[in-house]
């Protein structure tokens, strides 16, 4: 049986792991892994308001696809899911709004990768509103969707602490200023599901049927309420057919303790992420729309 766990089984058709590392995966808690904050790697990551890490992915990106797989983020930012998806040695197209943060995802992967890996794989970079650039793609042409919306529009707040410390070094608070197109300035809740749920119809219909899609979210404060935004876009594509696979605690290690509240009101200092895993199903998919 130690044999057997440390090869990868001739049934494994979702991904190039032994049994042993497959396990491992499947535990439900994740622990944020960043690459340390004096790592020269971060210059860029820095220059993103809100930019997950490329070791997070490139787990997910390990557990459901294989070597030569396609992966797809529609909303690319400044680029960890193409630096994963290269990494890993699979290829990569990624839609990001913003002119500049295009531009920087495409330097990013010069400066951070060996030029012989990069060369290995395709990495493409698309610039525009990922409601038009999807259409472009072709049906059934990726394999894995991991990719992290706006939270609607929390980067306006104004009491969001991470803002304060970013607007006092001069960095980026916002992905754009009042770019309509841009998912994050749209104010109102229900509009913002609605259009997040057309980029996710679309990213439906480019990966192919029983494969994956990671959504790397967290749920936030609106006033004295919190939003489950997780569980909104869980629920949204589960009436869209797509199956509820998972969910994920990514475990935020690094994230600084604000006294939120403090003396009179609970208020908690949100130091998770949810990462969904949702199963595209054609065939439901079909009964959705006829
Ligand atoms: C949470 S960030 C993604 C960060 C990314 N995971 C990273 O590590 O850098 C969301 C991104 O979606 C982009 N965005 C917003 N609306 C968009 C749209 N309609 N089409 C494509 N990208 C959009 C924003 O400019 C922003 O960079």
């Amino acid at each position: 049986m130690d044999d057997e766990k440390a090869q990868v089984s001739p049934r494994n058709t979702l991904n190039a792991l032994t049994a042993k590392e497959w396990i491992q995966e499947t535990i439900s808690v994740w622990r944020q892994k960043g690459l340390g904050a004096n790592h020269p790697d971060t210059y860029f990551e820095r220059l993103h308001p809100a930019p997950y890490s490329y070791t997070d992915v490139a787990r997910l990106v390990r557990f459901f696809s294989k070597p030569g797989d396609t992966v797809l983020d529609p909303f690319l930012g400044i680029g960890s899911t193409l630096k994963a998806a290269a990494t890993e040695g699979r290829n990569g197209i990624g839609i990001e709004l913003s002119e500049e943060f295009a531009r920087l995802s495409t330097e990013r992967l010069e400066k951070e990768i060996d030029e012989d890996l990069l060369g290995s794989t395709n990495q493409t970079v698309l610039q525009g509103d990922s409601r038009n650039i999807l259409q472009t793609l072709d049906e059934n042409s990726v394999d894995l969707i991991v990719t992290s919306p706006p939270y609607w529009n929390i980067l306006h707040k104004k009491d969001h602490k991470a803002k304060q410390e970013r607007e006092s070094k001069g960095l980026a608070t916002r992905y754009s200023q009042d770019d309509s197109l841009d998912l994050g300035n749209i104010d109102d809740y229900e509009a913002f599901l609605d259009a997040l749920m057309s980029i996710i119809r679309d990213c439906q219909r480019v990966l192919k049927h029983k494969k994956h899609a990671a959504i790397v979210v967290s749920d936030f404060r609106e006033g004295p309420r919190l939003r489950m935004f997780h569980s909104d876009i869980a629920r949204l594509m589960e009436d869209e057919a797509w199956i509820l696979k998972g969910i994920t605690i990514l475990h935020q290690t690094h994230k600084r303790i604000f006294p939120y509240g403090y003396p009179t009101s609970y208020v908690p200092n949100i130091h998770h992420q949810y990462i969904l895993i949702l199963q595209n199903n054609k065939k439901l998919a079909e009964n959705v729309e006829s």
